[in-house]
């Protein structure tokens, strides 16, 4: 049966291109290490990291194993807020009617589902995903936050969302 599979393997790769190595992720290395660098960074600091846009959570499962493999969960409770729905349709309006932009290519993410979101994570109980609008949602019945990854793409949730934390100079 071992040698069996090992020839199916050999032909797979070989021949149909299947075992091309291949970057599935949306963030940049670069970013992935400033994300890890900074985690380790603060790894005995109390406080939270957010994730605001997981979409199908390729960056959290990264980030999530850095957090399992250095045994630092206790400390690094991790929070994954999105709509799990797409874009806001207010969200969309402001970019088609007063930033030039297409609907056509604003589209995306629809295929993502809270429930499936959850249990893909159900392994790594430091995780916590939550359903909203990044807007919207009160920060204050979370942990006090430490690192932020704010990734939803568009400008009025990215302004909206800055405008809570910035403090009046
Ligand atoms: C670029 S993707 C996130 C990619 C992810 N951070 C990664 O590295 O793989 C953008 C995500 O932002 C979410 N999103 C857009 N507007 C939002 C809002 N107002 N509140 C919460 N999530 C939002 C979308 O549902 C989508 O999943």
């Amino acid at each position: 049966m071992k040698i069996l599979k090992e020839y199916v393997k050999k032909f797979a790769l070989r021949y149909l291109k299947v075992g091309a190595p291949k970057y599935d992720f949306n963030v940049e290395p670069i970013q992935m290490a400033l994300l890890v660098n900074e985690i380790e960074r603060m790894k005995n600091i109390d406080g939270c990291i957010c994730e605001i846009g997981v979409a199908r959570g390729m960056t959290t499962r990264f980030l999530a194993e850095h957090i399992k493999s250095q045994n630092i969960e206790e400390k690094n409770k991790y929070f994954a807020i999105d709509t799990f729905n797409s874009f806001v349709k207010d969200d969309l309006t402001f970019e088609v009617e007063q930033r030039d932009k297409k609907i056509i290519d604003l589209r995306g993410f629809e295929y993502n589902s809270y429930n499936v979101w959850k249990s893909n994570f159900s392994e790594f109980n430091f995780i916590n995903a939550i359903q909203a609008d990044c807007a919207l949602f009160d920060f204050n019945t979370i942990d006090p936050i430490k690192l932020t990854f704010l990734d939803v793409d568009l400008y009025l949730p990215t302004k909206k969302h800055f405008k809570k934390f910035l403090m009046p100079l």
